[in-house]
């Protein structure tokens, strides 16, 4: 830890640590605007910062439960430069945690200054200087008793209204963020899938207008982003109104984002099978930019699970989608969410899984155990699957998953993908970047090509990533000369 005293007077500072999905990560970026707009500067981690933003996840109880244990570590930091009479540490408690269990937070560790959640962003300043001002009690219960009454827990829910007053980033900031950024679309969940608290933490389906949209994306092509990812909780519900007010869906969006000359690809996630409309699919074909990459959760392999989940789709439907998308983009791969040990669930059922998962033949996926959440439908489900259960099925599970990856990266050596060059690499003389596929490659490149994208010879295969040498434009012009000579 540093020591309390060594840190400088200057511009206030924050750190913002950030558990969870992409969203929460766009959210800190969001946040972190709004508080430079107030003249706060990012520090680089709690010990140097004046304001500390733990960014909460709620998905499962392990991601809940790290929330209070750093509390903890934050309050030692304080009690430090209270100890040393330097200046304090302010802590702020933000994301779905906070929305779920908002007085709760504060009642339980009132050494938080404000609770705010995810569609209260734009009160951030606010909160900050109103807990900035209050003044200090005695005890624990007078404390977190007067943060509620002085209105420091803030979860209302009002999206339209965050989006709106949220500032842009600034071209600075993007710039420091990368050639790749992140911009959310769409917001909540209407679909109440009996294990998932999404619905109650983040709220029903809610939009942004198409305008809003894509003045936020020329913004981001602007400051040199290079390849933009489209959000939501089910960014393939989107269903944003145009500036003459008629409704417009994803695959049309996605169009209109492809028409901004300087951006070079685009992504969307997580989507849910139910909303993959034709528009959505044809996009798929038509659009270049639109990188073949998909994540398209399913959960399980059973009809009987997927009922009892609320999932509203059959194995069949799933895969039947999977072959419409194969046929308009042969190369599109595939990612997946799976659950197992969801409530009542065999060892016939989760093989069902598996053979699911060996039927698609996966590029990458996201295994769980079932997490009890209260007030979800499931938590109430007979059948509750024992630990060591869970534990068996979810080691399967990720072996047949891990291999899955690790052969659709074999299978990309000897072939020539564009890669957006975006980091310093793992080596000397190597950059760091993603082929189409969202794999990690590690390029043979000078540092001079950062930034830019590459036709890469993959080379080699490794378990996380692969790798590759870029196809010079002597090799291209050879390759055409043969190509003109034979032709
Ligand atoms: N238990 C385990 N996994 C869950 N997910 C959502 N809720 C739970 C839960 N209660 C998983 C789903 C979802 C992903 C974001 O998290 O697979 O797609
Ligand atoms: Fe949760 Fe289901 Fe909505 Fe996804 S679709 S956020 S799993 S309720």
């Amino acid at each position: 830890m540093t020591d309390p005293a060594s840190r400088t007077a200057g511009p206030k500072s924050v750190f913002i640590k950030t558990y969870g999905c992409q969203m929460n990560v766009y959210d800190s970026d969001r946040m972190a605007d709004a508080l430079a707009a107030q003249g706060y500067v990012a520090a680089e981690s709690a010990e140097a910062a004046d304001l500390v933003l733990l960014n909460t996840c709620h998905i499962r109880e392990k991601a809940s439960e790290k929330v209070f244990s750093e509390i903890g570590r934050l309050t030692e930091i304080r009690d430090g430069r209270r100890a040393a009479g330097v200046a304090d540490l302010m802590i702020g408690i933000t994301g779905c945690v906070a929305q779920a269990e908002g007085e709760e937070i504060v009642r339980r560790a009132p050494e938080v200054d404000f609770v705010v959640g995810p569609q209260s962003y734009h009160h951030l300043p606010e909160l900050v200087a109103k807990a900035a001002g209050r003044e200090r009690f005695a005890t624990r219960r007078e404390t977190a008793a007067a943060a509620t009454r002085a209105g420091l827990v803030s979860t209302d829910f009002a999206i339209a209204e965050k989006f709106e007053s949220l500032p842009l980033p600034t071209r600075a900031a993007t710039i420091a963020r990368g050639l790749t950024a992140f911009l959310t679309v769409q917001e909540g969940c209407d679909k109440f899938c009996s294990f998932c608290v999404v619905p109650y933490t983040r709220g029903s389906e809610v939009s942004r207008p198409v305008e809003q949209v894509l003045r936020e994306a020329e913004a981001l092509v602007d400051a040199g982003v290079l390849e933009l990812t489209l959000l939501g909780q089910n960014v393939n519900a989107y269903h944003g109104v145009d500036a003459q007010g008629r409704p417009v869906g994803l695959g049309e969006l996605l169009r209109r984002l492809a028409a901004l000359p300087g951006l070079r690809r685009l992504r969307y996630t997580t989507s849910h099978p139910r909303d993959m409309d034709d528009a959505l699919i044809e996009a798929h074909r038509d659009l270049d930019k639109l990188m073949p990459y998909l994540h398209l959760p399913v959960q399980s392999g059973s009809d009987r699970v997927l009922k009892a989940m609320n999932r509203r789709h059959t194995r069949d439907d799933y895969l039947r989608l999977i072959e419409r998308i194969k046929t308009v983009r042969p190369d599109m791969a595939l990612s997946g969410d799976f659950i197992v040990g969801f409530p009542g669930e065999t060892d016939a059922e989760f093989e069902e899984t598996l053979s699911l998962v060996r039927e698609v033949g996966y590029a990458s996926a996201y295994t769980f155990k079932y997490s009890t959440r209260p007030g979800t439908p499931g938590a109430g489900f007979p059948g509750q699957v024992e630990e060591a259960v869970k534990s068996e099925r979810l080691d399967r599970l990720l072996a047949l998953t891990t291999e899955q990856m690790r052969s659709f990266g074999r299978a990309c050596v000897g072939r020539t993908l564009d890669v957006l060059l975006e980091k310093p690499g793992r080596l000397a003389g190597q950059l760091g970047g993603r082929s189409p596929y969202l794999q990690a490659v590690h390029v043979e490149a000078p540092a001079g090509l950062m930034g830019t994208i590459q036709r890469v010879e993959i080379t080699g295969a490794g378990n996380n990533s692969i790798s590759g040498k870029i196809v010079t434009d002597t090799e291209h012009r050879t390759a055409s000369l043969v190509e003109s000579v034979a032709g």
